[in-house]
């Protein structure tokens, strides 16, 4: 099986992260997927940004949860990045799901709630998977196994993954008692064993964020299920290399 590229937070070397530019660049190169991070807004709209607080990546302050959808759009998430793309907003999720669900993409949904737990955001996310018929090709990830948890409760069938950046003993039951389907970790914890235990047990592993060749090429060689980069480019074109040796 070959090794999937998913744009991490679309294809963010070269567009705003979690931008539709950058949603609509990561396709054109060809990525299989996208990964992007959900948080709630004050009046309970999941909308994607990666931190919890605007001030990085957009021309306001102050945190996404207290921003109702209304003013959060009035940011500007592009001007940031480069003047090209000056006026850029938030995209709110439904606007990625409209996008996607006429186009062949995976999607990898964070639910951002390690910080701040984003009261029902697993119910509305779920929701709105159901209403664009995305189910199917969505996996839920956290770095919070209880929203994990809750994910599951709304429906054993949803594909989910556990998020960590650290080396853990005892992974795959530790997966297994969330209960998780997959296993994403920071590139810097992959290694051989962890790889192989995972393909014997079918479970995916993907990994984030791989953006380095030679941190590519050993995904690649590893076989792992995916990967998670923001130059979906370079990791196309290393991954054909690495096919035809
Ligand atoms: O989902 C993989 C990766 O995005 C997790 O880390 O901080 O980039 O959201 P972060
Ligand atoms: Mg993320």
């Amino acid at each position: 099986m070959q090794t999937q590229i998913f744009a991490h937070r679309g294809a963010s070397r070269y567009a705003p992260e979690n931008t539709m530019p950058a949603f609509r660049l990561a396709l054109h190169m060809q990525a299989e997927g996208v990964e992007t991070d959900v948080q709630l807004t004050r009046d309970q709209i999941p909308v994607l940004i990666h931190d919890e607080n605007v001030k990085r990546t957009t021309d306001g302050s102050g945190f996404v949860q207290d921003y109702t959808f209304q003013e959060l759009r009035s940011l500007d998430a592009g001007s940031w990045f480069s003047k090209e793309y000056e006026g850029t907003h938030i995209p709110s999720l439904e606007e990625l799901l409209q996008w996607v669900a006429s186009r062949p993409l995976f999607l990898h949904l964070e639910l951002k709630t390690d910080k701040i737990s984003y009261k029902h955001i697993e119910k509305i996310v779920y929701d709105l998977l159901q209403k664009y018929n995305v189910m199917e090709r969505t996996t839920l990830s956290s770095f919070n196994e209880d929203t994990l948890k809750n994910v599951k409760e709304l429906n054993s069938s949803i594909d989910t993954a556990f998020l960590t950046s650290t080396k853990m003993r005892k992974m795959l039951s530790y997966l297994s008692s969330i209960p998780a389907d997959g296993l994403h970790i920071k590139h810097t914890i992959l290694n051989r064993k962890l790889a192989s235990r995972c393909r014997k047990n079918q479970i995916p592993l993907r990994v984030y964020t791989v953006n380095r060749p030679a941190h590519l090429r050993k995904c690649y060689h590893l076989k792992c299920s995916g990967i998670f980069t923001d130059v979906p480019d370079i990791a196309w074109s290393i991954r054909k290399a690495v096919e035809e040796s």
